[in-house]
């Protein structure tokens, strides 16, 4: 059998890693400024990681949603300490994309509408109405085209009123700092006036936070550099370090029904083992801090870079946009080829850089020797 061929491949082929380091089955190191997609957030093969989730394979994987499950309640009161979301409650699930699903089904079943308000550039998942909410054509199949969804330009909060006003929206679902879109920032007074409109409307307003969260812009959340409470957040990429693993997070005002959600896979042992370590390996390096600390002076080495083919940096932590005036093509995979870096992209212009949250600055600094070495 031949694998479904649907992702264009870089011609490497990974096979160990280390903190913000992988290397490839010759032994070639690479510095990885792309955390496999925003995933790997604690730094790969972790000590304190790798001996949590062996003891607890080795004790129990998996039994079932029908029984207490001690770990996920530590999971959900850890996680609620480390994002100042102590009131809130933990459902967990197995992808980014699942967990907008179910974000945005508690809310139809909550309000009893069907019509979302999704934003220009977004990416929120490849399922039903995931991709739905996603402004991306080429990946929503005739099947998922409901016509549930107005994509709206951000940062522009009259065009915004004007299609919430008519009263008629489930929930609106934002990134507030867009990841697949070419790291595209949402202003506060934005976020600050969805908030107040869809209290007025009582639309409910859920942060995709699967690729800016979890500490990734050096706060635990992006939205909270933006001083709003979003009624869901949805966090999945960095939550478990690499095992699938997401999560809802769901303000107070929703109340639980039996059976209304579900899943098989969700917040099992194993998981929650990962999740857990995680947050303690998060707290215990100072990484969200390490985020903020280590993304501003990356940002600003990069703004250093004296070349035309450099057109503007925008970010928060360690989640950075290059623009450059060429496509990215040439560069990034010289970057891999020559230099042996990993980067991210966006669109056809935008180098996506999204490293482990355990980055130094020595790292920075060499990341930045090899940048230079191919502009
Ligand atoms: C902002 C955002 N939302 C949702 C998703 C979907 O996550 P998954 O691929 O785990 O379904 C992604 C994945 O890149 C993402 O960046």
């Amino acid at each position: 059998m031949n694998l479904f061929d649907v992702y264009p491949l870089f011609d490497v082929n990974i096979v160990k890693g280390e903190g913000c380091k992988v290397w490839d089955e010759k032994g070639q190191e690479y510095l990885d400024l792309y955390g496999g997609h925003a995933v790997i957030s604690v730094g790969h093969a972790h000590p304190k990681y790798v001996k949590a989730i062996s003891e607890q394979v080795a004790k129990l994987g998996f039994y079932s949603n029908s029984v207490i499950n001690d770990l996920q309640r530590q999971l959900a009161q850890k996680l609620g300490e480390a994002c100042g979301y102590e009131d809130y409650s933990l459902f967990l699930i197995n992808s980014g994309a699942e967990a907008n699903e179910n974000a945005l089904k508690l809310a139809s079943f909550t309000n009893g509408r069907t019509r979302v308000l999704s934003f220009e550039k977004a990416f929120h998942g490849r399922t039903s109405l995931a991709v739905e909410v996603t402004n991306n054509p080429k990946i929503i199949a005739p099947i998922n085209a409901n016509n549930h969804v107005t994509y709206l330009p951000i940062n522009d909060l009259d065009a915004f009123a004007k299609e919430i006003k008519k009263g008629d929206v489930c929930a609106v679902i934002i990134e507030c700092i867009q990841g697949v879109g070419g790291i595209r920032m949402v202003t506060p007074e934005f976020l600050k006036g969805l908030r107040q409109l869809c209290d007025e409307t009582d639309t409910v307003l859920i942060c995709d936070e699967i690729q800016c969260g979890y500490g990734r812009s050096g706060k635990f959340f992006a939205h909270q550099h933006l001083g709003v409470k979003p009624d869901m957040i949805t966090v999945a990429k960095g939550i478990a370090n690499g095992y699938p693993m997401s999560a809802v997070l769901i303000s107070p005002k929703f109340k639980p029904v039996y059976g209304q959600l579900g899943t098989t896979f969700g917040g099992n042992h194993l998981g929650c083992a990962a999740a857990l370590s995680v947050l303690e390996i998060m707290k215990e390096e100072k990484l969200v801090e390490n985020a903020a600390e280590v993304g501003a002076y990356l940002m600003s080495e990069i703004r250093k870079i004296n070349s035309p083919k450099i057109v503007e940096v925008r970010g928060q932590g360690l989640m950075i946009g290059i623009e450059l005036s060429e496509p990215y093509k040439e560069i990034r995979t010289k970057l891999v080829k020559e230099l042996h870096v990993f980067t991210g992209c966006s669109g056809t212009h935008v180098l996506r850089l999204l490293p482990p949250l355990c980055l130094t600055k020595a790292q920075v600094d060499e990341f930045i020797k090899r940048f230079k070495a191919c502009l």
